[in-house]
């Protein structure tokens, strides 16, 4: 903790405000970090547009009871996301509780905050339950304690349209903003974040190439987490689709050896991925960095409080294009705003203008398209984006580096369910992924083309340059995108192929509760489609190695009285997608009768009398008598992972049939509270994505 100007107390934020005469204070609650980039948002704009400084803070480092104490002209912004089942995140917990406690008093002993003027805005996620509710409830707190919001509450939706949530309510926000505070707007001039500059003196070795922490670049030990992730070797690797179709998925086994990292059933990998190598070429040229593209270069921020360097310096600008900032994602529609300004002709800087500004051409052209900046910059200049990039075909734009540092967000982990048992696998984790691929729609004047998922194509990748081959897209040369190169991986001078002809992927383990209950008598219901078998791969392999240990132990009584493992699979053909095929047999002969495997063929065999496909929630079903037993009578647990959107929703709808006409009621009265019963005493647990 730095101390303030003056001392005091460091958790007072009020002080901290008026020592640095910062008049709005900016409380983010943040699990992944969208929040807080929301938050520095708001700052860096309050300070451009209207040159009031900002204090940007994580709740947990400040106490509240002086919130009542917030000066007349200054206002208090909550940027808060909800998390779980409508659950605040982690760092805004206390903060919460302060809020909604009635008990709760403030440095002047009331109640009451009719001085403080507030703004609220919430990131939720539609598909779940509770959307948006600490938003809710954050208002709703406020307001009951006379507070003044200015603008209406803001609601952005994770799954849709967050962006564009977040800009509809920000122009509506900022003016009712500046008339309480009485600021004008333009007062404030363009502010930087940053100083880049290049370095000759470094010594390479000091230069960040990738590593994603200073304990990577030095090799010294220490623990493994999401500040320094594990470069893991990639031990085996194997195509689980089809080969020769036009699917892949992936299964790779990352070594954890000697690196101190350990793993439960259920844990979650993050795995750190690295740009597609042409979309690094397609920037370098377009921000005329291709000759200086490996010149160290150095960045420090001008306001450390307001905007941190977001990834390890000093590094080169190809580095940091490669590996530390996402510029693969859909370019946003205020960055486009921010860059315009740099446009190389006046003719590409009114198309630009026009991307930026006109909401609908920005989601005709940038969104249908699924163009990503550097192919918005070449369209803008009227370059053809399909082609690999070049000298010759880009124009290059007078971007400073530095307001590209500040306006692209960080590469950002990819978290996929492990799908192995530390039991059975304790130096290794085994990952599961489905490789993204769809076809962007139809946008004038862009190509009709592949979009591959950044993740998911590194691992396709890596799994091919793993077994000495190029992936076959990439061979044939028809679409460069998938060119996506591990090259932290392969080359380098500190790559480690060189080093010991080994592929690496920089990992860290996310804990999870998705767990088999510790008791084997317990049996569980494990529901879980396409990839959504991932993590129940590991929960069989869990059970399958305790089998034999107590087998081993106990040859008499063996296993018999262990509970039933139920897994319900779906693909959507036998030979096409069957995920582990081989295996269920193997673990089947393990476990005998304690395993059941039930499995929904969806292209093929049998349908439904009204000629519908047959999914696992129709075979869950058809189980009914037996899910019941296990779930009401037994008192067992029931897993669901896999597609948040359909998948979980009509298996829950179908759960509370089974449950409501168990008890003897219905679906929407005993089966929804059966259900809810289930959900408080986690024996309904779910791991679903979007
Ligand atoms: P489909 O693609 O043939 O429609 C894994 O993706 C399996 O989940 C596939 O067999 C797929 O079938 C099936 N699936 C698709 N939508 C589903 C839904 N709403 N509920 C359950 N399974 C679904």
């Amino acid at each position: 903790k730095t101390a303030i100007v003056g001392g005091g107390d460091p958790r007072d934020f009020v002080a901290r405000m008026k020592a640095g005469k910062k008049r709005l204070v900016i409380f983010y609650g943040s699990q992944t970090g969208t929040a807080e980039e929301y938050a520095i948002r708001i700052a860096k704009e309050a300070k451009s547009r209207y040159g009031l400084a900002s204090l940007v803070c994580d709740p947990e480092e400040y106490d509240f009871e002086n919130l009542d104490e917030v000066p007349e002209n200054c206002a208090a912004i909550f940027v808060m996301a909800t998390y779980g089942e409508g659950e605040p995140t982690d760092n805004a917990v206390q903060l919460m509780q302060n809020l909604e406690d009635s008990e709760f008093t403030f440095k002047n002993g009331e109640h009451a905050l009719s001085g403080l003027k507030y703004v609220v805005f919430g990131l939720g996620n539609k598909t779940y339950e509770h959307y948006n509710v600490i938003a809710q409830r954050t208002d709703a707190a406020l307001e009951g304690m006379g507070a003044t919001r200015l603008g209406p509450r803001g609601e952005g939706d994770d799954d849709k349209s967050m962006e564009e949530d977040y800009l509809e309510w920000k122009e509506k926000m900022w003016p009712a903003l500046a008339e309480a505070l009485n600021v004008e707007e333009g007062a404030g001039g363009d502010t930087q974040d940053f100083v880049v500059t290049e370095e000759t003196q470094h010594p390479l070795e000091k230069v960040f190439l990738g590593e994603l922490s200073a304990r990577a670049l030095n090799k010294t030990r220490g623990i493994h987490d999401a500040k320094n992730p594990f470069p893991a070797p990639i031990v085996a690797s194997r195509e689980l689709f089809r080969v020769g179709g036009d699917r892949n998925c992936v299964h790779l086994e990352l070594s954890i050896e000697d690196s101190g990292i350990h793993y439960q059933h259920g844990d979650h990998v993050g795995v750190w991925p690295t740009n597609p190598e042409v979309e690094v070429e397609r920037l370098l040229h377009s921000l005329g960095l291709w000759d200086k593209r490996s010149t160290t270069i150095n960045i420090v921020s001008l306001d450390p409080m307001l905007a941190k360097v977001p990834f390890p310096v000093p590094t080169t600008y190809e580095t940091v294009l490669r590996h530390y900032i996402d510029i693969s994602a859909v370019a946003g529609r205020q960055t486009l705003g921010i860059l315009s300004k740099f446009a190389p002709t006046e003719e590409s800087k009114k198309k630009m203008e026009a991307l930026a500004t006109n909401k609908e051409h920005y989601h005709d052209i940038v969104a249908n398209g699924c163009l990503r900046l550097g192919q918005v910059l070449q369209y803008v200049t009227g370059h053809d984006i399909h082609i690999q990039p070049t000298a010759a075909n880009t124009t290059s734009w007078a971007i400073p580096f530095e307001v590209i540092v500040s306006c692209i967000p960080r590469l950002q982990p990819r978290y996929y369910s492990i799908s192995s048992s530390p039991k059975a696998f304790p130096k290794a984790i085994h990952v599961t992924a489905v490789v993204l691929k769809y076809e962007s729609a139809d946008a004038p004047g862009v190509p009709v083309r592949w979009v591959y998922g950044v993740g998911s194509n590194l691992l396709l990748n890596l799994r091919y340059a793993t077994s000495g081959q190029t992936a076959p897209m990439v061979a044939e040369g028809i679409e460069p995108e998938r060119a996506n190169v591990p090259l932290y991986a392969i080359e380098g001078p500190r790559g480690a192929y060189s080093a010991d002809s080994v592929y690496r992927v920089p990992i860290h383990v996310r804990r999870s509760t998705f767990r088999l209950p510790t008791n084997p008598r317990t049996p569980v219901i494990m529901i879980g489609p396409g990839t959504g078998v991932a993590p129940f791969r590991g929960f069989v392999q869990e059970r399958v190695s305790l089998a034999e240990r107590t087998i081993a132990k106990h040859p008499e009584t063996g296993i018999s009285d262990w509970g039933t493992m139920s897994l319900f699979y779906g693909c959507r053909g036998a030979n096409e997608d069957y995920l582990y095929k081989d295996e269920w047999p193997e673990y089947a002969a393990k476990l005998g009768d304690k395993f059941r495997m039930h499995v929904a063929i969806s292209r093929e065999g049998p349908r439904k009398p009204d000629g519908s496909k047959i999914y696992v929630q129709d075979l869950l079903w058809e189980d009914r008598a037996a899910v019941a037993d296990t779930l009401v009578t037994k008192k067992g647990y029931i897993y669901i992972c896999g597609d948040a959107k359909n998948m979980s929703k009509a298996v829950e709808q179908v759960l509370m049939r089974i449950l409501g006409e168990a008890v003897g009621g219905t679906a929407a009265v005993e089966g929804v509270k059966e259900l809810n019963a289930l959900k408080e005493k986690s024996r309904y647990l779910t791991d679903v994505w979007s």
